[in-house]
């Protein structure tokens, strides 16, 4: 049913939907040389940098290890927002196609759409392999995207997007990052902070109405979803780009201080958000201290 707020709410998106939507095809001038000598993350973001593998690594091999990550991120993202589209859509058939709440939720979806085969063509033009959670992930993303609604939903969506997000908003502004990667990462912040918004706001909404006492199996899917998102934003297959093993290079990563700092700083304002809703707590602590994001 179509609360108030929430219709006030999804009638302001609609509207900055309206004056600030681009098409990266349109956009993006996809056929620019990439430029020489710069990075494709500010490299004190990169999960080696500090390490001693990193020091080994001549600029040029840092360079293409950053190009990897990027890569990598790109790739998450896509897995992640074909999940989230599948989200919205089935919400959606729920809805009355008249409410602004359930008009957003196709709006957001058309975003998600140009988002992907923006992230998809950046992929294919840096040259890299499409880096995907294997295994397991790709079993709970099936289920994810079949199953999820209600709190553990928006949560999730709330953990991949913020966490992207603040990652994306400093390599836009880094003129040491590839203009390739800080256009597509501009687009996409711009129109992210709408999504934020829209997810925010309903779960706070739906966390009012069921209370936090019923949560606990929320509790651990989104303990999970924050597992992934630290453990996987980068893929360790990248390490093979400079030669690295990847086990060998996963565990640098995971034990580096200057990543984990990142990662942290990264998720600082998704987690006390979350934090403030009582989403982070039960049989989900144990994966989100092992996420590196606390
Ligand atoms: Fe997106
Ligand atoms: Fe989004």
């Amino acid at each position: 049913m179509a609360t108030p707020d929430r219709e006030l709410t999804a009638t302001r998106l609609l509207h900055t939907s309206a004056e600030r939507t681009y098409d990266p095809a349109v956009e993006i001038d996809w056929d620019a040389d990439l430029a020489p000598g710069l990075f494709f993350t500010p490299p004190e973001r990169s999960t080696l940098y500090g390490t001693p593998l990193w020091e080994a690594l001549s600029e040029p091999q840092r360079i293409t290890l950053t190009r990897h990550e990027a890569a990598s991120v790109a790739g998450l993202g896509v897995w992640f927002e074909t999940i989230l589209m599948q989200l919205l859509i089935r919400a959606y058939y729920r809805q009355d196609p008249t409410d602004a709440h359930a008009q957003y939720a196709l709006t957001e979806i058309a975003d998600e759409c140009r988002h992907s085969v923006m992230f998809g063509r950046m992929i294919d033009r840096l040259g890299c392999p499409n880096y995907r959670p294997g295994g397991i992930n790709d079993v709970l993303g099936r289920w994810v995207a079949a199953t999820a609604s209600g709190p553990r939903m928006y949560a999730a969506i709330l953990i991949g997007e913020e966490v992207l997000d603040t990652f994306q908003r400093e390599a836009s502004a880094d003129e040491r990052v590839q203009p390739l990667v800080r256009m597509v990462s501009r687009l996409h912040v711009v129109e992210e902070a709408r999504h934020v918004r829209y997810a925010r706001e309903e779960l706070a909404r739906q966390i009012r109405a069921a209370g936090t006492a019923r949560l606990r199996f929320d509790q651990m899917i989104i303990g999970r979803a924050a597992y992934l998102v630290g453990t996987r934003l980068v893929h360790h297959d990248v390490y093979r780009s400079v030669g690295i093993d990847p086990a060998v290079g996963r565990r640098a990563a995971r034990a580096n201080p200057h990543y984990r700092a990142s990662l942290r700083w990264a998720a600082r304002r998704v987690v006390a958000y979350l934090d403030g809703l009582g989403l982070i707590g039960g049989p989900g602590l144990p994966l989100w201290r092992r996420s590196g994001l606390l």
